[in-house]
């Protein structure tokens, strides 16, 4: 049987799998690879003063992780610099906060050779190779430079950007180009593929074939759609445990009388988080009835820290919660709770089962897995309500949400009083529908169908020569 070789830039399978916190890709790579004779390998997240290639493997809840050190400048150049100045913000349509300088692009490609080159020894020839995100999109091409000729895929968890948007990246083409070296690239949603195929048809003159396969640069690649989803049973599991049950309680008595409603997102521009604080500001407006009986907890880890956008958006959160609260706020009321921290998987599930309405509400998003958990965690006879971006990856299965544009505040107003309100045989039915996708789109089926078209791919002939 073959081995599956999982390659991410963040690698942090949970030693605990119930106490991993939220981070959608690294817990659904986690989840995905227990049931997989495999590997996982990427950064070890630390610095080493002079690059090594020495691996540190170990065995993390059946899941066996190789990671690496790299230099500082690595760290400067390919992760806080390329993928998350450059690729981050231009693949969420924010060419505003998208800062190019040639030394990220020359620390990203080096970065990548030094992955590939301390991968390549660990490959088998049965092995299926499975390379995700944009922090990694040229490592194919490094791969196939070693003679690597083993089938290689990749994942973009990422949405991607119009064309219009690429075309300001300096060298794009050398960056879509070296896609090319993949066997099979998978996407979330039929709008980030149509994307993507448009830019080849116009900025590379490729052809599309009707099954997405795409000849473009000499070469040829199959694409597809494969939504990822949560592991639903293992989800269950964590809103039914003991520290669940406890969470549960613990909000339950805590919100007393008033409607929680909730939100869970790494600290990141493209969530949206301002929109939405004022767009809750904005019904505290509306209905001034309803203040007092309804508060905003929003769960918010710190993200990304070592980027200045980052650090705006920060500040810019703190000044806007303290200044809703400050205006609105009673003796024994406050309407926005904001906490930057992590909790656990079953604390979270706990939480979004104790909440009336989940806000998933980003500018952009790949999918967006808290919709999926918020749904998941919910109770069958009296479940809350999704309020979703029509802008997440989400909203292309899951239109029995209440789908919003996040940019308009009168518009997560509505919602929110509109999620309130809501009849209990409304609430149920929506979250029926919600829940089927949600299971259709468990973990477990994106992992297979996506690894089964990978194996089903023919080996292309052309693969040994690279310039
Ligand atoms: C997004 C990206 C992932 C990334 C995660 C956390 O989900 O698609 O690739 O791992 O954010 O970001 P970080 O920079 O902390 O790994």
């Amino acid at each position: 049987m073959s081995r599956l070789i999982v390659v991410s830039n963040r690698v942090s399978a949970p030693k605990d799998p119930a106490a991993g916190s939220a981070g959608g890709l690294a817990m659904a790579l986690s989840a995905a690879l227990r049931k997989y004779d495999g590997l996982w390998f990427g950064w070890s997240g630390e610095t080493v003063e002079q690059f090594t290639g020495e691996l540190n493997i170990e065995d993390r809840a059946g899941v066996t992780v190789a990671t690496v050190d790299l230099e500082p400048q690595d760290v400067d150049e390919y992760y806080n610099g390329y993928a998350n100045k450059t690729l981050w913000p231009l693949f969420h349509h924010r060419v505003d906060l998208t800062a190019y300088e040639r030394s990220y692009g020359e620390g990203y490609e080096r970065t990548n050779r030094r992955f590939a080159e301390v991968l390549q020894p660990l490959i088998q020839p049965d092995d299926i190779i499975w390379i995700h995100d944009y922090h990694m999109i040229p490592m194919a091409r490094d791969l196939r430079r070693l003679g690597v000729k083993n089938r290689i895929g990749f994942f973009l968890h990422t949405p991607w950007p119009a064309r219009q948007l690429l075309v300001t990246l300096p060298h794009h083409r050398r960056l879509v180009e070296s896609m090319f070296y993949f066997d099979l690239i998978g996407f979330h949603t039929h709008e980030w593929l149509g994307l993507f195929e448009r830019y080849v048809e116009v900025e590379a003159r490729g052809r599309v074939s009707p099954d997405h396969v795409i000849e473009a640069f000499g070469r040829r690649v199959q694409c597809g759609v494969f939504p990822i989803g949560i592991d639903v049973d293992g989800f269950l599991a964590a809103r039914d445990s003991v520290l669940g049950g406890k969470t549960y309680d613990r909000m339950a008595a805590s919100a007393a009388f008033r409607s929680m409603i909730v939100g869970v997102d790494r600290l990141d521009y493209s969530k949206g988080l301002e929109q939405r604080m004022l767009g809750f500001e904005q019904f505290l407006e509306d209905n001034p009835a309803m203040r007092g009986e309804v508060f905003l907890l929003q769960v918010t880890p710190i993200s990304r820290d070592d980027v200045d956008t980052y650090q705006d958006i920060r500040g810019r959160l703190d000044a806007l919660a303290g200044r809703i609260n400050g205006a609105y706020a009673d003796m024994d009321w406050q309407p926005i709770r904001y906490l930057n921290r992590t909790f656990r998987r079953d604390q979270l599930a706990g939480l979004y089962r104790a909440a009336k309405v989940g806000l998933v509400t980003p500018l952009r998003d790949g999918m967006n897995l808290v919709a999926k958990e918020y749904v998941a965690a919910q109770n069958p006879e009296d479940p809350g309500v999704l309020i979703l971006s029509r802008f997440a990856g989400a909203a292309e299965q899951m239109g029995e949400a209440l789908l919003v544009n996040p940019l308009s505040r009168e518009e997560l107003s509505e919602a929110i009083k509109t999620a309130l309100t809501m009849p209990l045989e409304e609430r149920i039915r929506k979250w029926k529908a919600l829940m089927q996708v949600v299971r259709d789109t468990d973990v477990g089926i994106w992992r297979d169908s996506y690894v089964g078209a990978l194996k089903k791919v023919a080996i292309r002939a052309d693969d040994e020569v690279v310039a």
